[in-house]
């Protein structure tokens, strides 16, 4: 029997001031702190981090990061290094969402380094995979998603890699109220936990937690998370209300 935790993450964007992000992450302490056998995570903007991490301090609840860059110092205007989030309270970091990939510049090299980085310092990073949907029409979701796994972590070694989670986020169905079926979801993690077996072994593979994100509601999650290999969900816009994200993690 594999036993994965399951992992519930809420990406905030860039949205709530550092005070509305104090209010939601409250609230939610406050709703969620009955759920006991499901990790959760929220990651606010960079100026509510610190915030939040105060607030959650002492609850079952992590704050991570929407990116950072994967230099310890140096002369590098307006990013944010591993070191930096940790000292402000994070122990998770989200990278390569295609958002990131699709609006700044993010390739698959980058999130390797930044995996790298997080891994290296200590953070647990989210690496985000998906196709769009011009490449799910022409068959190309599991050569797109081999090659954007491949790539992102490339030279990593299974012993650092410990804390890796991958969220498979289908860009078409991110932010639209389309979301993958549960059998086309499933087909997606079996493909992705199967290509990690075969680079990193099977007991990695065993362990590691692959989360589905793509509007994630409290109406389907529980038929998300019946499936074997989805071991959680990046939660976008679903993630904003406390209420409805309490839902949510309570599947
Ligand atoms: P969504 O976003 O839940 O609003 O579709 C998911 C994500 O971008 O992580």
């Amino acid at each position: 029997m594999d036993t994965r935790q399951p992992l519930i993450a809420g990406n905030w964007k860039m949205y709530k001031t550092g005070p509305e992000a104090v209010e939601t992450a409250k609230r939610l302490r406050d709703l969620a702190s009955d759920v006991k056998t499901t990790d959760i995570m929220i990651a606010p903007t960079f100026t509510a981090i610190a915030q939040v991490a105060d607030i959650l301090k002492g609850s079952s609840i992590a704050t991570g990061a929407q990116n950072l860059y994967w230099e310890k110092e140096g002369a590098y205007t307006g990013e944010i290094s591993p070191s930096m989030l940790i000292s402000a309270g994070c122990s998770y970091v989200i990278i390569g969402h295609s958002e990131r990939r699709q609006f700044f510049g993010e390739t698959d090299e980058k999130t390797q380094k930044k995996v790298d980085a997080a891994v290296k310092e200590g953070l647990k990073p989210i690496l985000c995979v998906g196709e769009s949907l011009e490449e799910r029409e022409s068959d190309k979701t599991f050569s797109v998603l081999d090659k954007q796994i491949e790539i992102g972590l490339k030279d990593l070694f299974s012993e650092n890699l410990n804390n890796l989670v991958i969220a498979y986020e289908p860009i078409w169905a991110i932010g639209t109220g389309k979301t993958a079926s549960k059998d086309q979801a499933q087909d997606v993690h079996r493909h992705l936990r199967s290509g990690i077996e075969k680079n990193f072994g099977k007991d990695f593979s065993k362990g590691i937690r692959i989360l589905y994100g793509g509007s994630v509601k409290p109406d389907n999650i529980s038929e998300l998370m019946a499936m074997p290999d989805i071991d959680g969900a990046l939660v976008g816009g679903a993630s904003l209300d406390a209420e409805t994200f309490s839902k949510i993690v309570h599947f």
